[in-house]
């Protein structure tokens, strides 16, 4: 059985006492105990975040990290770091990383490296640009970004990675992929898997989808035999809406 998993995505969002609240929002909300809740805060809310979260089922995720192990690099936060301090997992591959700091596939790929030799589990982040889903080339685009920042993986390396189909174009802008969009892709990512690897690594990968995932639109979504949970940016801000979709399986 994959496991079914919902996580907040906070970006660059809430000072550290709005953090504090949300969180002990969070944890007042009763959570489907069958799904994996976890929420990435900004970096320099983690460690206050894993403290606030230890009496809770609730992980704390980073959504980012530097590719080198340590050394001169101004601002940056590395994998060991985030180990350091008792977080686990790390976001990479984010859309607003890609086009905004020009994160390159190459460069995630000695992301998820680093990530992993630190020991953190990695949640893969990757989709299509309206552009790229009008002309129907986002079947491959998927598949690019797969095999160059994740297909030189070892199988057993697998099992500390999850992926999110994210299309840009339902990111934060209200439109989400419909219900048998999702379905549509995730089987393709998963045919994908299977063609690299087998069966039985692409059936034991969970694959989460974002983009504008609601209250309303959550069961629909997660309905769906290859959608195996959310990544939750806008909607992940308000505890009851958070809530209502990690309860929404
Ligand atoms: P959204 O963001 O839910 O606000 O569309 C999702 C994400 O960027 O992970």
């Amino acid at each position: 059985m994959r496991k079914q998993i919902v996580a907040g995505n906070w970006k660059m969002n809430l000072d550290a006492k709005q953090s504090q609240e949300l969180i002990e929002a969070l944890k007042a909300q009763s959570l489907d105990s069958n799904v994996s809740v976890a929420i990435a805060t900004p970096s320099v809310h983690l460690a206050a975040a894993v403290a606030q979260t230890q009496d809770s089922s609730i992980d704390v995720v980073a959504q980012n990290m530097h590719q080198a192990t340590s050394g001169a690099y101004t601002g940056e936060v590395s994998a060991t770091m985030l180990k350091s301090i008792g977080v686990n997992t790390v976001l990479l591959g984010h859309s607003e990383r890609r086009a905004y700091f020009h994160e390159t596939d190459a460069q995630l790929a000695e992301k998820v490296n680093t990530a992993l030799d630190a020991g953190l589990n990695v949640i893969f982040c990757f989709g299509e640009e309206l552009e790229e889903r009008k002309s129907g080339s986002h079947f491959d685009v998927v598949s690019s970004q797969l095999s160059k920042a994740l297909f030189h993986l070892k199988a057993n390396q697998w099992d500390h990675i999850v992926l999110a189909y994210e299309p840009v174009w339902a990111i934060g802008t209200g439109e989400t992929a419909s219900p048998e969009q999702a379905q549509e892709i995730h089987a393709h990512i998963r045919a994908v898997l299977t063609a690299q690897y087998d069966a039985a690594l692409a059936e034991s990968i969970s694959v989460l989808y974002g983009g504008s995932v609601k209250p309303s639109n959550a069961a629909d979504i997660f309905s769906k035999p290859d959608v195996d949970g959310g990544l939750i940016g806008g909607a992940s801000l308000n505890a009851e809406d958070f809530a209502a979709i990690v309860n929404a399986f």
